[in-house]
Parts: C-alpha cells; sequence; structure tokens
C-alpha cells in the first residue's frame, strides 16, 4: 500500500492571489505544486491550434485526453510549459487564452479526462493543489481546503500589475469586464462549478499582504498536520 500523501487544496477566482500563495505555501513546506489552470490552458492553447472551440466536443475530449503538456522548472525559478514540444509559457498567460481555458472547462467530458491528470501529481511528501475545484471534485479528501477570495475592482488591478510586470498594457475596465464575465461562467456551470467546498476555510485577501495570507495557511495546514 502506498503512504498517503497530505494536499492542500486552494481553490477561488482569478485574480484571489491564490497562485502566489500557492507557490510560497509549496516552496515552504517543500511540496509538489499542481497549478490545474495551467493545464485548462495549456489545453486552450493545443486547441486553438487546431482550430477546435468549446463547440468541438468529442473532439476537444479526445485532445484532453491526450494532451501532450509538461512542465519544466527553469533557471529563473519559473516554471516553463510546453505543448506539443513548443514553449508556450506567454501564450499561456494572455487573457484571451484564459478565457478559451474557462470555455473548455465547461465541459463536462474534458474534465472527466483531465482528472487522473491531476491526480498523478499527489506524490510525497505532499501536494499543493491550485484551482477551481481542488476540494470540491480533485481533492475531495484533501487535508487543508481554502477558499480565497477578494472584490472583482482589488482582482482587476492585481492582474492589471501582473500584466504590467510582463510588460503587457492591460486596460483596468477591460480586464474587470472580462474577469466579472469569467468568473460568471465558472460559477454557474453545471459541471464543477467554482464553489467552496462545504469544509473550506474562506479567507478574503482583500487588502490583505501577501505574507499575512501565507501565514495563515501555514498556521492552518500545522494545526491539520500536527507539525
Ligand atoms: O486559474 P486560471 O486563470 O489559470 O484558470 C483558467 C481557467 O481554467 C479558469 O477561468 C477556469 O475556467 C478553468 N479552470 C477550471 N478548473 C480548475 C482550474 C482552472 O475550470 N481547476
Amino acid at each position: 500500500m502506498s503512504a498517503h500523501v497530505p494536499v492542500l487544496a486552494v481553490d477561488g477566482p482569478g485574480g484571489s492571489g491564490k497562485g502566489t500563495i500557492c507557490r510560497a505555501v509549496q516552496q515552504a513546506m517543500g511540496w509538489h505544486l499542481l497549478d490545474s489552470g495551467a493545464i485548462y490552458r495549456a489545453l486552450a492553447v493545443a486547441a486553438s491550434r487546431r482550430g477546435l472551440d468549446a463547440k468541438s466536443g468529442a473532439e476537444l475530449e479526445r485532445l484532453a485526453t491526450n494532451l501532450d503538456v509538461t512542465f519544466l522548472p527553469s533557471a529563473d525559478g519559473d516554471t516553463r510549459v510546453m505543448v506539443d514540444g513548443e514553449d508556450v509559457t506567454d501564450e499561456l498567460r494572455q487573457e484571451q487564452t484564459g478565457n478559451l481555458a474557462s470555455q473548455v472547462a465547461a465541459v463536462s467530458a474534458v474534465r472527466d479526462a483531465l482528472l487522473q491528470r491531476q491526480r498523478d501529481f499527489r506524490q510525497p511528501p505532499g501536494l499543493v493543489a491550485d484551482g477551481r475545484d481542488m476540494g470540491t471534485v480533485v481533492f475531495p479528501d484533501a487535508e487543508v481546503k481554502i477558499f480565497l477570495t477578494a472584490s472583482p475592482e482589488e482582482r482587476a488591478r492585481r492582474r492589471h500589475k501582473q500584466l504590467k510586470e510582463q510588460g503587457v498594457d492591460g486596460n483596468l475596465p477591460d480586464l474587470l469586464r472580462e474577469i466579472a464575465e469569467r468568473d460568471e461562467r465558472d460559477r454557474t456551470r453545471s459541471v464543477a462549478p467554482l464553489v467552496p467546498a462545504p469544509d473550506a476555510e474562506r479567507i478574503d485577501t482583500t487588502g490583505l499582504s501577501i505574507d499575512a495570507v501565507v501565514q495563515r495557511v501555514m498556521s492552518l495546514l500545522q494545526d491539520r498536520l500536527l507539525l
């Protein structure tokens, strides 16, 4: 029998701080990281290369099953994402990729096809899982579940700053609108909607520093794992 591997499941809408918090906790714990959004984004890139969209049902499902995506650690501590052997990291971060990802992610057969691939990230000594349905669907038995939120305005501001750091000029009102549209789609879809697991700890990160949120998550984790 394989040893039990603990999971920290972190869910929430885009811009709630999940990515930053997950990376910090993952490094502090020395655990693995699953960026499930990057898998949906990689699928979106592969789909658009093939001229597929969210209406392409069976072809999308096949693509999700056979998706050739790898995550490579890079020298600067970042992760490069390869799809079909091509580095698509920059394309992955674009708003249009996020939008297409959210459309293909609403297809039930696509989510089923990607389920085991995500569960395979659960490797010793532990996993930090970042997404929308980590605590509800992918790892319902996670030791600790967190649901992060922040006001739409704060999330748009964070996204704007992030884009600027990447040298991309984002327009704040457009970002706010796109965030609201994506939230609505993620929350109201019939499969694995963005909802907190009943046993998730909710943290509103509006106005909180990254350090304050990381400390809160670390202390929950330590209490639960009795470290
Ligand atoms: O988190 P990120 O913005 O990279 O995710 C892109 C999109 O992928 C989300 O808007 C969501 O629709 C989808 N997604 C999902 N389930 C996950 C992670 C992401 O449906 N676990």
